[in-house]
């Protein structure tokens, strides 16, 4: 297995692969944000793809003919990587655009412009369990070790995109914005259907009650598993150790509770409390 790097770019980890200083301070300053942009912004293993495949079904009112046609990556690329802006480029507007970047290096552009910001939130005890079975398949990440390794590198923001509090309390910074809107992986799994009329109502899309229904249908956690554009199947050989995992892993809320012992829930539960003070939002996992 080749060895793997990771870069640090302003004090942020990120995985050598299609990443570098260069790019990361060009989508910063000289990315051209969109009016009618959409981006699908969270930390990583907190519902990314799904948020991407909610949104793609939405904007085809609820067709499933492009999400299940076009690789995700192509329909909504990760803007950070060297080859997802070239394909953020090259795609027409309305575009679709995923970043796992903490607010301090989201293209400046943005400000000037009435693009949409979706933050999609998770416990942060289920993105570290998420996160560290995906860094076991997924090439460009290191090894995370033992969970014990790995929850200490989490806490202390030593992966990559950095600390989880440190992104969602800069994201959510923007709290109140009339152009950003945030939800949890909790909430869409309670009520997706409610979740995706309250997504639409943010980005000014009707639909009406069948094709919410039919966002709904392809938007389960079943159904994107059966989806090969979206469920990673075709992700190539030397990026993802097939034999070893897959993105749509479990799909379930709580999950840490199967992997934390009580003291390294305790333990979480201290830095999660002294990191989080202030903070004037209550999430489902509060
Ligand atoms: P698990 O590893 O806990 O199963 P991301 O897209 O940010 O990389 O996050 C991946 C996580 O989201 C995985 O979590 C995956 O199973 C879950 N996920 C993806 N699509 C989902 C869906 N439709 N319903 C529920 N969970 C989903």
């Amino acid at each position: 297995m080749s060895s793997v790097e990771y870069i640090t770019h302003k004090g942020i980890l990120f995985p050598q692969w299609d990443f570098s200083s260069e790019s990361l301070n060009r989508l910063e300053n000289e990315f051209q944000v969109l009016d009618d942009d959409v981006f699908n912004v969270t930390f990583p293993k907190s519902g990314t793809n799904w948020m991407s495949e909610i949104l793609g079904l939405i904007s085809q009112n609820g067709d499933p003919t492009w999400t299940h046609s076009t690789l995700v990556w192509e329909r909504s690329p990760w803007i950070e990587t060297n080859g997802g802006l070239q394909t953020a480029l090259k795609n027409p507007p309305p575009r679709f655009l995923t970043t796992h970047v903490p607010i301090q290096l989201f293209p400046k552009s943005f400000l000037q412009t009435k693009a949409k910001v979706i933050y999609t939130l998770r416990n942060p005890k289920d993105v570290l369990v998420s996160s560290y079975h995906f860094c076991m398949i997924f090439k460009t990440l290191k090894d995370p070790g033992s969970l014990e390794e790995y929850l200490e590198k989490f806490l202390s923001g030593n992966v990559i995109c950095g600390s989880w509090f440190d992104h969602v309390k800069g994201w959510m910074g923007l709290k109140g914005s009339p152009n950003f809107f945030y939800i949890t992986y909790e909430e869409l799994q309670q009520d997706l259907r409610g979740c995706v009329e309250k997504i639409c109502h943010f980005l000014g899309k009707k639909l009406s009650s069948q094709q919410i229904d039919s966002v709904v249908e392809y938007a389960t956690f079943q159904k994107m598993k059966e989806n090969k554009m979206s469920n990673y199947s075709l992700m190539p050989d030397h990026l993802m150790d097939h034999q070893k995992g897959k993105l749509m892993r479990k799909g379930i809320s709580g999950d840490w509770k199967n992997h934390l012992t009580v003291a390294q829930n305790e333990h979480f539960d201290r830095v999660y409390r002294e990191n989080m003070r202030g903070m004037n939002t209550t999430f489902p996992w509060d």
